[in-house]
């Protein structure tokens, strides 16, 4: 029967390894909101297939095989391929991560770059070549009539490649970020500008998480392509005789596992520790990965304008930052992370005193603290400059303990779902975002009550075992 059998593609896998020194390999799980949907994928169900990261994912398949044990990956068949390093290498740092994903999030400074030369068409083979190296192990694991469900931007040339060879296959493309509108995908030379598309529009269904998104994509198209775009029947893009449907799914947060994982002994320990370190002090929360367009700078220039403009919050307020290393293979990335931690040294030596450090900045990854900031937070500032979705903004509101207000950007997904009882922002206007910080630790508990609790019902609405087999029904169906 193969009614049943379902693929996943996508370049990050739900574990990775590290090598230790003395050889041992110790898994991990990778953050991001697309780990967090596919984990829907249940057991026995189906195959994800995923790159090998970087060195302990390469050692780990020398030594177990690509096929990893599912008691290795929580329960998951996973297949990791060792795709040669340096193809992986520009492939995912240079393609997706410094050209696709900056479009997406508008992070270029366009008089400078991007510059497409030489180096980048070096690098754009390499992306194809790793593109073809997913399509492969796709064409060789998918028993006929297969689902396939390929993901985001590091994978988009996939679903061209498989309509190809196998059009047998019912093929999903999701896309966990935001998309560029024309103008801004344009930036892209023509060629690779088409090809992107075409590639996505090779699936039967592509889908975002946000009617924004989709819009984008479906004008990216018309305008790149010529293609046709329709709203008759939900939207569609119809393209050298092929229709490919557009689907939105708005991934949610699992208050299930958050409620049951939030309160277990090792949150409540880490709990503890921020408070002796806080005391009574209002809590203003931030969670990222040390991204650039998760805007985490002009978060803390904020919080000193707040303490600046509002002297009454001084030594009564504390702010947690917790931003996670990611991708610091880049030097952008890595530069980013030494601002991060500068700016938040000049605040606590410009306002902080004996007992008080204004910024409690962390930098080193830990889930069960990400959790135990979320039960105590008053403030959650979520003020990315655009996001696909924000799971943080999603999951703050369904483990807080006594209400939490939420500040948020109006350009993440979320405010699309969480917008009438969030704070929204300009993520650009460090005034206003001060401004809607001071409305958030002003609010009263009831106003925060209510709001939270409506904002937890909302970010709960779509869970990621539904939202991930509400694609595949589509997909199917
Ligand atoms: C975003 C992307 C994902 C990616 C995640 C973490 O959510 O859409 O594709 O996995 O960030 O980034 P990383 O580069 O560490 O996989």
């Amino acid at each position: 029967d193969t009614e049943g059998q379902v693929l996943v593609a996508s370049n990050r896998g739900p574990v990775s390894f590290t090598l230790g020194e003395d050889g041992s390999l110790t898994a991990r799980r990778g953050g991001g909101g697309l780990v967090t949907g596919l984990s829907a994928l249940r057991p026995g169900t189906g195959t994800w297939i995923c790159a090998a990261l970087g060195e302990g994912d390469r050692a780990a398949v020398a030594r177990f095989g690509s096929r990893l044990d599912p008691a290795d990956t929580g329960g998951q068949a996973v297949r990791m391929l060792d795709i040669p390093a340096g193809t992986f290498e520009a492939a995912y740092n240079g393609v997706a991560n410094s050209v696709l994903w900056f479009i997406h999030h508008l992070l270029y400074q366009t008089p400078f770059e991007p510059v497409f030369d030489a180096a980048f068409e070096a690098q754009w083979s390499e992306y194809a070549a790793y593109n073809a190296a997913f399509a492969d192990a796709l064409t060789e694991d998918a028993a006929p009539g297969s689902a396939v469900l390929v993901q985001d931007y590091h994978l988009s040339l996939v679903p061209g490649l498989l309509r190809e060879r196998r059009p047998d296959l019912r093929v999903g493309h999701f896309s966990h970020t935001p998309w560029a509108p024309p103008e801004l995908f344009r930036v892209l030379p023509d060629a690779i500008a088409r090809r992107v598309l075409l590639g996505i529009l090779g699936a039967d269904r592509a889908a975002f998480l946000t009617r924004r998104w989709a819009r984008a994509f479906a004008a990216c198209c018309a305008d790149v392509l010529g293609a046709e775009m329709s709203e008759a029947d939900g939207l569609t893009v119809t393209h050298g005789g092929r229709t490919t449907r557009l689907g939105v799914h708005g991934l949610g947060a699992d208050a299930e596992f958050l409620r049951e994982r939030a309160f277990r002994p090792d949150v409540d320990e880490r709990l503890a520790a921020l408070r002796a370190q806080v005391g009574d002090r209002r809590t203003i929360v931030r969670v990222d990965r040390t991204e650039l367009s998760k805007n985490i700078v002009r978060g803390l220039l904020a919080y000193r304008r707040l303490l600046t403009d509002r002297p009454q919050w001084r030594g009564r307020v504390t702010h947690v930052a917790f931003a996670y290393p990611s991708r610091q293979d880049l030097a952008v990335y890595r530069e980013y992370t030494a601002e991060v931690s500068r700016v938040a040294e000049e605040i606590n030596a410009a306002f902080g005193t004996e007992g008080w450090t204004p910024v409690v900045l962390h930098v080193k990854d830990d889930f069960a603290r990400s959790l135990a900031a979320y039960r105590m937070a008053d403030v959650a500032l979520v003020n990315p400059i655009r996001d696909g979705m924000n799971l943080v903004a999603k999951e703050v509101p369904v483990v807080s303990e006594r209400g939490c207000a939420l500040v948020l950007s109006r350009e993440a997904g979320a405010a699309a779902e969480l917008g009438e009882d969030a704070l929204l922002v300009n993520p650009y206007d460090i005034a206003g975002t001060a401004e809607a910080l001071h409305r958030a630790l002003s609010m009263d508990a009831d106003e925060r009550d209510r709001r939270t609790k409506r904002l937890s019902a909302a970010a709960t609405a779509l869970p990621p075992q539904t939202w991930f087999l509400e694609q595949l029904a589509a997909l199917r169906g």
